[in-house]
């Protein structure tokens, strides 16, 4: 069988880049699942679908038409090919991703897209579930956490970088109401996996945290 890495974790707590940068030293396929709600939110908003039809979402995601294309370190992504990559990092979209990964029909609908990821040589997966849904059997699962304190700073840094003006506290405000909708929804509410390994990223820099998890894979 094809190994996964499982990467989970509140957003912030730096899944995406730890996750692409694993993939890349292992040369391993990368999943994005966070990208795939975003991506359904940003099609409903396009299809006039409203955030709470449920079945009407579900069928948003079933029919997704999306292509990630890898260029060089950089993925760009297409929705009914049209370039989403920026639109789908706004607050705005996360914030209407989160609601639409609340609902059970959307979650389901994504469940294949998000598998067929698995091919050789291997997969890191990075999401909320995918050690506790998508991929139980997983030999190595990763849930990654940091202050909500520090994930406000790093998604203020981010912004800054890519010349978006932003406050801090209200991010702070952002990420502390995400995390919360995240963990006490329902369906796929985020926690670590009974077998998932915790590691706290607050005092840690990214080559440290790619470091220990090469490590953790070849142990
Ligand atoms: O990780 P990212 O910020 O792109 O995810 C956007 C939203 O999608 C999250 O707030 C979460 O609600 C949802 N999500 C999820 N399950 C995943 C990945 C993301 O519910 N596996």
């Amino acid at each position: 069988v094809v190994p996964v890495l499982t990467v989970d974790g509140p957003g912030g707590a730096g899944k995406g880049t730890i996750s692409r940068l694993v993939a890349e030293r292992l040369g391993w396929h990368l999943l994005d699942s966070g990208a795939l709600y975003r991506l359904t939110a940003l099609a409903a908003a396009k299809h006039e679908v409203p955030l709470d039809d449920e079945a009407g979402l579900a069928e948003v995601a079933r029919e997704l038409d999306v292509v990630f294309r890898a260029e060089g370190d950089a993925t760009t992504v297409l929705l009914e090919g049209r370039d989403a990559t920026t639109t789908i990092r706004t607050e705005q979209i996360g914030d209407a991703a989160s609601q639409v990964a609340a609902l059970p029909a959307v979650r389901q609908a994504l469940l294949k897209r998000q598998r067929d990821f698995r091919q050789a040589p291997g997969l890191v997966a990075d999401g909320r579930d995918m050690g506790t849904v998508v991929f139980t059997d997983a030999p190595l699962k990763i849930f990654l956490t940091a202050s909500a304190e520090e994930r406000a700073r790093r998604r203020h840094l981010q912004l800054q970088e890519a010349g978006v003006d932003a406050n801090l506290s209200s991010l702070l405000k952002e990420i502390q109401a995400r995390d919360a909708r995240d963990m006490q929804r329902s369906v796929a509410p985020l926690k670590p996996a009974d077998d998932a390994i915790t590691l706290d990223t607050t005092r840690l820099t990214i080559p440290e945290v790619v470091d220990r998890l090469t490590e953790l894979l070849t142990e």
